[in-house]
């Protein structure tokens, strides 16, 4: 029997609905599938940081170190400043274990309404470089009050940083339609742009086969929305990638369908699965968040693990659930958090492999 250990952050909001939810379509797979998925859950989040004045414990990123994968909901609490939620949990995660790649797929789903006229299928992969662009840590506050009050936040973009999210996604798009869209503002405004730019085509050169395009990301937003279905992998910085993909998950029907890897493609460090949305503090605690893009973020982790045919199978049964029609409010429908994730253990045992 295959044997992984995964650490669990439910964190905060909805993070709490969708983790269990998605935990319970996991073991069910794995039981089918004959995997041992050993959970460790961690009560770390903005709760936490209410009794301890910190996120997660000082040995977190220690005792998270341990395991192969970390599955976590969302952190973010109206109680605590973003700044300190943010900064005390999530992004040392992705920066500490060098989760260079956040992978984004957006793809439209059966029984998933996109508000665009078109039903036109989708499917891009957004790769957004996870560690470093806009999301510095150089910069601050100087002279708060004051009438000069300044705020700055450089912008880092290294050769490393650059070329090996450029390697990953060029190396996806040679697997799939070969067209790579790199989103960019090179027009003589953000000076770091034009590297940016420079490093992506003389990576993505050494790819036969695959095309890049540099689209102005207001142009390119505009094209997600006109035209999404001509796009194949995008690639972008840190905050572009981040808007990108909330737009992106808006296209093909809500926010609460979207996944994404946190991926330290090396495997030197444990990767994180996690959706796109955030702890939607306006509806927590009412049923009503859609946990697919919890589960859909779990296949994605089932993948890593080396579980292909467990993965593909949680994926049937989530899409299988929305097609025959069962789905949250957020797109459309009546179901519950918990009435949507029996439909999916429904479809889970119906699609089950006669000799898995
Ligand atoms: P959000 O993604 O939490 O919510 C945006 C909107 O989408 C809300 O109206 C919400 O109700 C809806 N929504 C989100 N997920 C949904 C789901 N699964 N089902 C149904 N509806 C869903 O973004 P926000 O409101 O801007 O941020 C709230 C907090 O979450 C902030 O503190 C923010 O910093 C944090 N955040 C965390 C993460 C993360 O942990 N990775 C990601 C984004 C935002
Ligand atoms: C996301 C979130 C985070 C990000 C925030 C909460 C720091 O929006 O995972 O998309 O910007 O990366
Ligand atoms: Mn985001």
């Amino acid at each position: 029997m295959s044997t992984h250990s995964i650490a669990v952050i439910a964190g905060d909001g909805i993070g709490k609905e969708v983790v269990p939810a998605a935990i319970t379509c996991l073991e069910r797979i794995a039981g089918i599938h004959g995997l041992n998925l050993a959970f460790t859950y961690f009560d770390w989040g903005s709760d936490y940081y209410g009794r301890n004045g910190r996120m997660m414990p000082a040995d977190g990123l220690d005792q998270l170190a341990r395991h192969d994968a970390i599955f976590l909901g969302a952190v973010g609490s109206p109680e605590v400043p973003d700044t300190e939620s943010l900064w005390g949990l999530l992004i040392p995660i992705r920066r500490e274990f060098q989760q260079y790649i956040n992978l984004r797929p957006v793809r439209t789903l059966d029984g998933v309404t996109s508000p665009l006229a078109s039903d036109k299928p989708i499917d891009i992969l957004i790769v957004r470089e996870n560690n470093e662009g806009e999301y510095s840590e150089v910069g601050g506050r100087m002279y708060r009050g004051l009438p000069h009050e300044t705020a700055v936040q450089e912008t880092i973009f290294t050769r490393l940083g650059v070329s090996r999210a450029a390697h990953f996604a060029a190396s996806l798009a040679a697997s799939r339609q070969g067209r790579l869209t790199s989103a960019t503002k090179s027009n003589g405004i953000i000076h770091t742009m034009p590297f940016w730019d420079e490093v992506i085509e003389e990576t993505a050169r050494q790819y036969p086969g695959v095309t890049v395009t540099h689209e102005l990301v207001d142009a390119l937003a505009a094209h997600l929305v006109l035209k999404p279905w001509t796009l194949d992998v995008i690639v972008a910085s840190n905050l572009l990638g981040d808007i990108l993909s909330d737009l992106g998950s808006a296209v093909t029907g809500s926010i609460g369908v979207a996944p994404s890897a946190n991926l330290n493609p090396e495997g030197d460090f444990p990767s994180l699965f996690e959706p796109v949305h955030g702890s939607a503090p306006d509806i927590a605690g009412k049923g009503l968040a859609n946990p697919v893009g919890q589960i859909w973020s779990g296949a994605m982790m089932l993948e890593h693990l080396g579980h292909p045919d467990a993965a593909a199978h949680l994926q049937s049964a989530f899409e299988s659930a929305l097609r025959d029609g069962h789905s949250t409010r957020d797109v459309g429908g009546t179901s519950s958090t918990s009435e949507f994730t029996a439909a999916v253990l429904t479809a889970i045992d119906a699609h089950a492999p006669v000799t898995a």
